[in-house]
């Protein structure tokens, strides 16, 4: 595995995204820092944590969308890959919080953001950005927040746990290449946060009940409302309030 080490940058997938658009980067390459000054989350937010206390590292893929049947399936795969470290790590109660939150119990543990770029050579930049609060046990005013540390009450290596990710992930994305997604796409499924169970929505405004069933293999959230007609519903749509 080709592993960058920084100490402080703004974003490792910013940092990933540029390296990669100047010079030849191989394939898999991972970025990790101690600490990010502008570090981003989903929808334009900012991915603050304590400095050297968590993890944050981003990891290249070359040209997988070209490949894979739908490009939700990254998004899964990358999920699963988290999930399934962390349970090596003996953590139970995690889920996939829709679209691809990492929750432990009903708190967030870590999150996901993945950045598509179509290079001027034809290829497709995927950068897979992952964030997991490991060894930060404050959370002031954060009270919908964990970290492994506080999870299973010890420390962790925060290098053992990426590398644990990083090669789930590279076994997933194998996978995925070779069309043999549907292991992955039911464990992403079975782990999702909430299904199955009524919950409150959040829609432009408007609040209502409803239950989740699935995800289309595009992403859409599928939710059995209460007069029991189903509706997909778009990442950035609607909002599970929890
Ligand atoms: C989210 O849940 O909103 C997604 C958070 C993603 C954070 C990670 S940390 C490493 C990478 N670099 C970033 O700037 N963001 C992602």
């Amino acid at each position: 595995m080709n592993i960058i080490k920084l100490s402080a940058i703004n974003s490792t997938n910013d940092y990933l995204k540029e390296l990669s658009s100047t010079r030849h980067v191989e394939n898999f390459t991972i970025a990790v820092a101690e600490h990010q000054t502008q570090g981003r989350g989903q929808m334009g937010t900012q991915w603050e944590t304590q400095q050297g206390k968590n993890l944050t590292f981003s990891v290249l893929v070359k040209d997988l969308l070209l490949e894979i049947n739908a490009i939700f399936y990254l998004n899964a795969a990358v999920a699963v890959s988290v999930i399934d470290a962390l349970e090596m790590f003996n953590i139970s109660g995690l889920s996939i919080k829709w679209p691809n939150d990492i929750l432990a119990g009903n708190k967030k543990l870590g999150g996901i953001l993945i950045e598509n770029n179509i290079r001027s050579n034809g290829e497709i930049h995927s950068v897979v950005g992952i964030g997991i609060n490991v060894n930060q046990t404050d959370f002031e005013g954060l009270p919908k927040a964990t970290s492994l540390a506080l999870v299973a009450e010890r420390e962790f290596d925060k290098n053992a746990v990426m590398v644990a990710i990083a090669e789930n992930l590279k076994r997933n994305l194998s996978l995925l290449l070779h069309k043999d997604a549907d292991a992955l796409w039911d464990k992403y499924l079975q782990q999702l946060y909430k299904k199955n169970i009524p919950m409150p929505f959040e829609k432009e405004g408007m609040r209502f009940m409803g239950i989740i069933k699935g995800v289309s293999k595009n992403g859409s959230l599928e939710v059995q409302l209460e007069d029991d007609n189903i509706v997909f519903y778009k990442v950035k749509e609607v909002q599970l309030l929890y």
